[in-house]
C-alpha cells in the first residue's frame, strides 16, 4: 500500500520506520514526524508505517489522514505489514510495535511476550535498513528488547541501538521544576541512570537548576523517597489515571531523544546505550540509560562523573535487574 504528498526541500529526503504504527503512540508519532519536527522543518521525510497483518485497514486509515494534512515535507507514505518493505533503506526506525503492560504489571512481565518481537525486527534491520540506521526501541521493557534486537543485528553497529529513558528523563525534569518553582528550562545535567523500570535511578547530584545545585534547593528526604519513587513509578500512575499506557508522552520524548541523536545536544539527556565494560563500570553487553551529549550524529557517555555510594548501589540494584532480564532472554540472543 503506497500513497504520497508533495514536498517542497530540496535535501533528499530520509527514511523513517515507525512499527506498531497504528497504535497508541505510532498514531501521536507520524504526524508530528510528518510535520518535520524529528528531523527539522528543511527535512523531507518518507514514513515507513509498519504493523502486524490484520492491521491493514488502521493502516489505510492513518495513510488516509496523512494524506489529509497535505504536509509539505512528507515525500511519500509506505504502509506495510512486511518488515522487508518496512525496513528498506531506512535511516530512522522507531521500534514501538508491541503489547503494553496493563494494570499491576511490571515492564518486566512483558518480556515473554514482547521480547521474541526483537529478533524479527533485529534481523529485518540487519539485512535491509541502511548501515547507518539509528534504531529507538520503545517497546517495553525497552531496554533488553533494545539488546536482543541488537545481537540479532551482528552487521550493524552496536551503537546503532538505543532505548529510550527519555521519558523518564523529561518526568524528572518536570518534577523537579515544579518543586523549586521554576521551569524545566533551567534544569541542566539531570540524569537517568539504568533500566526504564522502577529501578531506574534518576540522579540529581550534578544537577543545577538556575545555577543552583539542585540538592541544595530541595530536602534529602524528599529526593529519596518522593522524586525518586515518582519517576520511577510514574509509568504505573499514567497507566492508573488514564487507563491506558502513556502515549502522546511517550511519542514526544521519541521524537526528543531521536531529534538529538541527530542533530546534536550539547545539554546533557539520557539515553539508554550498549555498554562496553568501560563506562562507570557497568558490565559488557547491556542497554543501560547514561547522562550522554551528542555531536555530530554519535552520542559520548558523559565522562569522570564521581557517584557517591548511594549513588554506586542504586546503580549496582538497576544493573542487577538488567543482568536478570538478559539471562532470562539468553536463548533470543544470537
Ligand atoms: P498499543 O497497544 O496502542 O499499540 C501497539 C501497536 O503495536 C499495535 O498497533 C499493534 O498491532 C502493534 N504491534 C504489535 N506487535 C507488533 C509487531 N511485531 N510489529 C509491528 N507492530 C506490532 O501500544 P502503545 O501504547 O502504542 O505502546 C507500545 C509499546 O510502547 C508498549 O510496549 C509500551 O509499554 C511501550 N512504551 C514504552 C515507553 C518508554 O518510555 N520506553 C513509554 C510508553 C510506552
Ligand atoms: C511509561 O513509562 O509510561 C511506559 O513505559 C509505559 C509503562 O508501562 O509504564
Amino acid at each position: 500500500m503506497c500513497g504520497s504528498s508533495s514536498g517542497r526541500s530540496n535535501k533528499p529526503p530520509m527514511r523513517v520506520a515507525i512499527t506498531g504504527a497504528t497504535g497508541n503512540i505510532g498514531y501521536a508519532l507520524a504526524f508530528r514526524i510528518a510535520s518535520g519536527e524529528l528531523l527539522g522543518r528543511d527535512q523531507p521525510v518518507i514514513l515507513h508505517l509498519v504493523d502486524i497483518p490484520g492491521m491493514d485497514d488502521k493502516l489505510k486509515g492513518v495513510l488516509m489522514e496523512l494524506d489529509d494534512c497535505a504536509f509539505p515535507l512528507l515525500e511519500q507514505t509506505v504502509t506495510t505489514t512486511d518488515l522487508k518493505v518496512g525496513f528498506n533503506d531506512i535511516d530512522v526506525a522507531l521500534l514501538v510495535g508491541s503489547k503494553p503492560r496493563s494494570k499491576g504489571m511490571e515492564r518486566g512481565d512483558l518480556l515473554n511476550e514482547n521480547g521474541k518481537i526483537f529478533v524479527s525486527q533485529g534481523r529485518a534491520l540487519n539485512d535491509h535498513a541502511k548501515r547507518t540506521v539509528k534504531v529507538l526501541v520503545v517497546g517495553n521493557p525497552a531496554n533488553t528488547n533494545c539488546l536482543i534486537a541488537m545481537k540479532n543485528a551482528p552487521n550493524l553497529p552496536s551503537e546503532n541501538f538505543n532505548a529510550m529513558t527519555r521519558l523518564d528523563h523529561n518526568r524528572g525534569l518536570a518534577q523537579l521544576a515544579q518543586q523549586v518553582g521554576t521551569h524545566p528550562r533551567f534544569i541542566r545535567n539531570f540524569a537517568i541512570w539504568g533500566n526504564h523500570s522502577s529501578t531506574m535511578f534518576p540522579d540529581l547530584h550534578n544537577t543545577t537548576v538556575n545555577g543552583k545545585r539542585a540538592l541544595d534547593l530541595v530536602s534529602q528526604e524528599w529526593y529519596n523517597n518522593e522524586f525518586i519513587p515518582i519517576v520511577q513509578q510514574r509509568g504505573a500512575a499514567i497507566i492508573k489515571a488514564r487507563g491506558a499506557s502513556s502515549a502522546a508522552s511517550a511519542g514526544n520524548s521519541a521524537i526528543d531523544h531521536v531529534r538529538d541523536w541527530v542533530l546534536g545536544s550539547s545539554e546533557w539527556v539520557s539515553m539508554s546505550v550498549p555498554t562496553d565494560g568501560r563506562a562507570y563500570g557497568i558490565e559488557k553487553d547491556l542497554i543501560f540509560s547514561f547522562p550522554c551529549t551528542v555531536s555530530n550524529g554519535r552520542y559520548t557517555i558523559v565522562p569522570n562523573l564521581t557517584l557517591n555510594e548511594f549513588s554506586r548501589q542504586k546503580i549496582e540494584e538497576t544493573q542487577k535487574e538488567l543482568v536478570q532480564e538478559r539471562n532470562l532472554v539468553e536463548h533470543l540472543l544470537k
